[in-house]
Order: structure tokens, then C-alpha cells, then sequence
């Protein structure tokens, strides 16, 4: 791995304070951090901190127990509830994280006979859940693939499932939820679309790509990670009452595990709260995306095809990337190289991630040395 620039450490961050944050190894410095998720600048919001410990003060910290045994407390119970009712699904189940959502998702629903179609460009927690799972699986470039329409139109399978991300996490691109949720009504597929980094930044109330779309009615599972722009942790699956009861009754991850603490589905409520009632947050967001998206394309520098607040600077090689992020971290700013196996052989990159509470100035700066670079 090392000959190979592959190897990872991990880096401590000993403070972070918004948009900025002092690592331990350099704790003088303060630097501007561009690869956060935390994209609405919920995670330091008093309110949620301030729900997170009424809640601890109420319940305890630890949930004491699994979902199924003794850890349903109430909170989990109001954010589930609360969930639903705004994504209008008929009930919502709230896992430890993200991760086991999709495992827990991904291998109780499709079964031996089934068919899942994936996006290539999902996250690994959707694929490794697939690979687990006992149905048969293929992958799909996009949604224009005629791969889908042909695999969709196969008699062999007793039921066919489309899988995707709504924003792709390490491109930024949107998926086209329009076209998979008329192949599935045309094919009389399942749709399931992880939200995990729509949620809060697309849509009239916030919900996602898929309200923003239109579409949220024909998503038949929407997964929520509450780790980015909810600035929580945890994350929410909405269905009909009868898929949320077959995973309660079903899903080993969910049921062989501790629950979250109360605190995070109490941060987490009102960090659905603030969404909803704060619509200026991810308009800011966009806006502040869109100027740096712009500027970055004005330098030709390779962005590829996103559309939204995740900006990947194509790079290709690891060294290359590991080389840009060094010299950004130089001069002040805290960005990782991204190398694969996250993204395909010959495409590491810096993922930028904007927020909503970073400045023009902050952009503008972090411009201007990715121009040096460009040009050295
Ligand atoms: C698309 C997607 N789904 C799921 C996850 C996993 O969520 P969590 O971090 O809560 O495990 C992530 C990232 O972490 C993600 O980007």
C-alpha cells in the first residue's frame, strides 16, 4: 500500500469550530475545512446539543439495550414517527448508522429468485449490503443504460429491485430518480434511493432529490443518513408498514444490535425541525456550491458532472492527489485525498464539500491556491 500511495492514517482533529477546525498534530493552526458532510453546519447548532442533553438527562446515554430487547425508548420512537409523516410513508425504523441501514435494507428484502440492479457509482455500504444478500445482483452506468431496461425486462426473477444513491457521494452528481421511478412503475420494480447526502439539501422542505424531483410518492425505501447534513448520526428508512415490520422481524444487523442513544434520534428531531422551518440554510448552500462549482470550471480544472454541494477535483493518479491535499493543508486548508478503492483506478481526487456556513472569502482563497496548483 505504501509503494502504491494506498495507505491511510487516520488524523485527529483536536478542535472544530464550523467551517474551521485544528488538528492535533497542528494545534496553533486553524484550518478552513473543505471535506466535512456537515453541509447545513447542524452538527455545532446549540439546538441540537441542547435536545441531545435534555435527552441524556432523561434516558441515560447508552440506549442499555437492542432495539427489539429494551432500547426503544421514546425518542427513537417520536423521530421514526416524525420521519414518515414528512417523507409520506406509512411508518420509518431508525438504525445506528447509515451503514447498517443499508445492510440491514439491502440483505432482508431482496431474496433467493429476486433480482437488484445497482448504480456502479454507489457507495460501498449498498454494495458490500448486495454482495452479502442472497439475490442475484448486476450494475448499471447510469440511468440511461439500456443494461437496465434489458435486465428490468428478464421473466426469470420473481422481483427486481433498482437500488441507487440520490447524490452521488464521491461525484456530486444527481441521480435521474425521474426515469428509475417510471422504469419501476413500467417494470412493477421496488425503487430504493439513499438519500444520505440529498437529505436537507434538495427539495421544497428539504427531504431530498426525490422530493425535489417530484418523485418521493414512487420511492418505495428512502434511506436517510442523518451524519451529513442533519449533522447527527444514525439514519431513518421509510416504507409501508408492512417492509418496516419485515425488518424489525428479519433484519439481523438491526436486531442483533444496541440502539443509538436517545440523544441522537432527540439531535436528530430537531435537526429535522430545523430543516424544515430554515429553508435559507440550503439555499445559501446551493448558492455557495454553485459559485465554487462555477470558479473551479472557469480553470478547467475536471469536476466532472456534479451538480451539487460535494465538487470532486479529478486529479488521477494517487500521488497526485495526495501531493494537492499536502500543499492545501500548506497553505491552510483541510481537504483529503480520496484513492481507490473509494473511487475507480486513475480517478483519486480532492472531494471539496461546501456548507452553508462557509464565505465567499473562504472559497475565493481556497480558489486561488487550487489555480497555483493548477498551473505549477
Ligand atoms: C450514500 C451513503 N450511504 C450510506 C452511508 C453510510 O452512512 P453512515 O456514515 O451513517 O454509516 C454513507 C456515508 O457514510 C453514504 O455516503
Amino acid at each position: 500500500m505504501d509503494a502504491a500511495k494506498l495507505r491511510r492514517r487516520l488524523r485527529t482533529i483536536a478542535e472544530v469550530r464550523g467551517t474551521t477546525v485544528r488538528t492535533a498534530d497542528q494545534p496553533h493552526r486553524q484550518k478552513v475545512l473543505f471535506c466535512s458532510n456537515n453541509y447545513l453546519n447542524l452538527a455545532e447548532d446549540d439546538r441540537l446539543c441542547k435536545a441531545a442533553v435534555e435527552a441524556i438527562q432523561k434516558y441515560g446515554w447508552g440506549a442499555g439495550a437492542s432495539r427489539l430487547i429494551c432500547g426503544t425508548l421514546r425518542p427513537h420512537t417520536e423521530l421514526e414517527e416524525t420521519f414518515a409523516g414528512w417523507v409520506g410513508k406509512e411508518r420509518a425504523l431508525y438504525f445506528p448508522s447509515g451503514w447498517s441501514a443499508n445492510q440491514t435494507i439491502l440483505t432482508t428484502l431482496p431474496a433467493k429468485g429476486d433480482l437488484v440492479l445497482m448504480d456502479r457509482r454507489c457507495h460501498a455500504s449498498i454494495v458490500d449490503a448486495v454482495r452479502t444478500g442472497e439475490a442475484d445482483f448486476r450494475t448499471y452506468r447510469d440511468e440511461n443504460d439500456p443494461r437496465l431496461v434489458r435486465l428490468l425486462a428478464e421473466a426469470k426473477y420473481r422481483r427486481k429491485y433498482i437500488v441507487t444513491e440520490s447524490v452521488f457521494s464521491m461525484d456530486g452528481d444527481l441521480a435521474r430518480l425521474d426515469v428509475l421511478a417510471e422504469l419501476k412503475e413500467q417494470f412493477g420494480a421496488v425503487l430504493v434511493v439513499d438519500e444520505a447526502h440529498g437529505l436537507g439539501c434538495f427539495g421544497p422542505t428539504g427531504a431530498g432529490l426525490a422530493e425535489q424531483m417530484g418523485v418521493l410518492k414512487k420511492v418505495d425505501v428512502l434511506t436517510a443518513p442523518l451524519g451529513k447534513a442533519a449533522g447527527c448520526a444514525g439514519a431513518l428508512a421509510a416504507a409501508p408498514g408492512a417492509v418496516i415490520d419485515l425488518l424489525i422481524n428479519r433484519g439481523r444487523p438491526l436486531i442483533y444490535t444496541t440502539a443509538a442513544p436517545a440523544a441522537c434520534a432527540a439531535a436528530a428531531l430537531t435537526a429535522i425541525r430545523i430543516i424544515q422551518n430554515e429553508p435559507q440554510r440550503r439555499q445559501r448552500l446551493a448558492e455557495n456550491a454553485a459559485y465554487l462549482r462555477t470558479e473551479l470550471m472557469k480553470m478547467s480544472l475536471n469536476i466532472g458532472q456534479t451538480a451539487s454541494q460535494i465538487i470532486p477535483v479529478i486529479l488521477g493518479e494517487s500521488e497526485k492527489a495526495l501531493l494537492w491535499a499536502g500543499r492545501l493543508e500548506a497553505e491552510g486548508y483541510f481537504v483529503t485525498a480520496i484513492r481507490p478503492p473509494t473511487v475507480p483506478k486513475g480517478a483519486a481526487r480532492l472531494r471539496l464539500s461546501v456548507q452553508y456556513a462557509h464565505t465567499k472569502e473562504q472559497m475565493d482563497s481556497l480558489r486561488r491556491v487550487l489555480k497555483e496548483l493548477a498551473e505549477q
